[in-house]
């Protein structure tokens, strides 16, 4: 039987920290309240010149030097991102062609939050059927330059990053065991970016309105992602027939510490098993996990033959799970 494997992982973050406390002159918000109710920190924010593609490209060309390829042994590229460079093209074929891995099909996968497992599972389901023997996959967003700075309901919460993942297709009893993708299309409107798109092309109007910002009903989203991630993660290892102990490392989407704490809990894992970073990169959409990823596998946190699960709740609404044997 062919499964996919993780063979290389990689990660870029912009170098600029924007701290609670800088936020803290910039809007009537505070450290404490920021800590308490997110666990965040401080995230990093792109320079003016930066876009997704280039988030994109150190994360990936780390990815493909930790599996020891190169550009042009990559079948398809899969970029998951709500805050690609344009519109039109897809921020994967900016990325191919600079990456220069000629002989790759690219197209980016819009499923915000759960956007990188979303991309595992296509890349899976391409490596499984034979179409495709490596594929890369990306999460890269540039959050911040979507983020009404004036909102703090909001901007206190993202950050940018990237995080890039090499599949090879393998005889193995090992890599990706099960992938698991969800959406609930009729609360849309919890998560969205209004302006910009064909609804409401952009204008002098929309700009106005601050359309292009991204807007969230927090407290909402906050709720259903607490109920639905708890129901995910007991499901995902039942189908799998684990046990929450046979679980090495946890690797959930970085939103807020209690959506993690909530999640965990329901697991019985104590957080030594639960990767967590938000407090230093705030919530990086689609980069968060692998940026996690990328960092639990740098700092030895992950071993060959265990078992991690990663999962994330997102705009859409989307959810989706991995577990991956490693
Ligand atoms: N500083 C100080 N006070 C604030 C701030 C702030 N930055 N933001 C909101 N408040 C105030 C509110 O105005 C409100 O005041 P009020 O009671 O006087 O009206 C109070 O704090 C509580 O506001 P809530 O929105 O109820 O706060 P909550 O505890 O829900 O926390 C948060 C808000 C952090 C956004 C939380 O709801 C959350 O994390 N939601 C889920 C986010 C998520 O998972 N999103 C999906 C993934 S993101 C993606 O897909 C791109």
């Amino acid at each position: 039987m062919i499964r996919s494997r993780i063979t290389g992982t990689g990660s870029y973050v912009p170098e600029r920290i924007l701290t609670n406390h800088e936020l803290e002159k910039m809007i009537d918000t505070s450290d404490t309240w920021i800590t308490e109710r997110t666990g965040i920190k401080e995230r990093r924010v792109a320079e003016k010149e930066q876009a997704a593609s280039d988030l994109a490209y150190c994360a990936s060309k780390a990815a493909l030097k930790s599996a020891g390829l190169k550009a042009k042994d990559i079948d398809l590229i899969l970029v998951a991102t709500v805050t690609g460079d344009m519109l039109l093209p897809a921020t994967a074929c900016i990325l191919q062609g600079r990456l220069g891995a000629k002989k790759a099909a690219a197209f980016d996968v819009n499923a915000a939050c759960s956007g990188f497992i979303y991309g595992l599972s296509v890349a899976d389901a391409f490596i499984k059927s034979g179409n495709a023997k490596r594929v890369l996959v990306v999460g890269s967003e540039v959050l911040t330059k979507f983020t009404d700075w004036e909102d703090r309901t909001t901007c206190v919460l993202f950050g940018d990053g990237a995080g890039a993942a090499v599949l090879e297709a393998t005889k193995e009893k090992r890599g990706i065991m099960s992938v698991k993708i969800y959406s609930d299309g009729s609360m849309w409107n919890l998560l969205h970016t209004p302006g910009g798109g064909s609804r409401n092309p952009a204008s002098k109007e929309t700009v106005r309105k601050n359309m292009h910002f991204i807007k969230m009903k927090g407290n909402e989203t906050f709720r259903i992602a607490v109920r639905t991630l708890e129901a995910l993660v007991v499901d995902t290892l039942k189908e799998n027939k684990l046990k929450p102990s046979q679980l090495s490392l946890l690797i959930p989407h970085q939103a807020n510490l209690r959506i993690i704490q909530a999640t965990a809990e329901r697991l019985h894992l104590p957080l030594e098993r639960v990767l967590i970073n938000l407090d230093r990169y705030g919530n990086t959409s689609a980069a968060s996990i692998p940026l996690a990823l990328d960092e639990a596998v740098r700092t030895g946190r992950i071993r060959k033959g265990e078992h991690v699960l990663l999962e994330a709740f997102g705009g859409g609404l989307t959810w989706a799970s991995a577990l991956i044997k490693w």
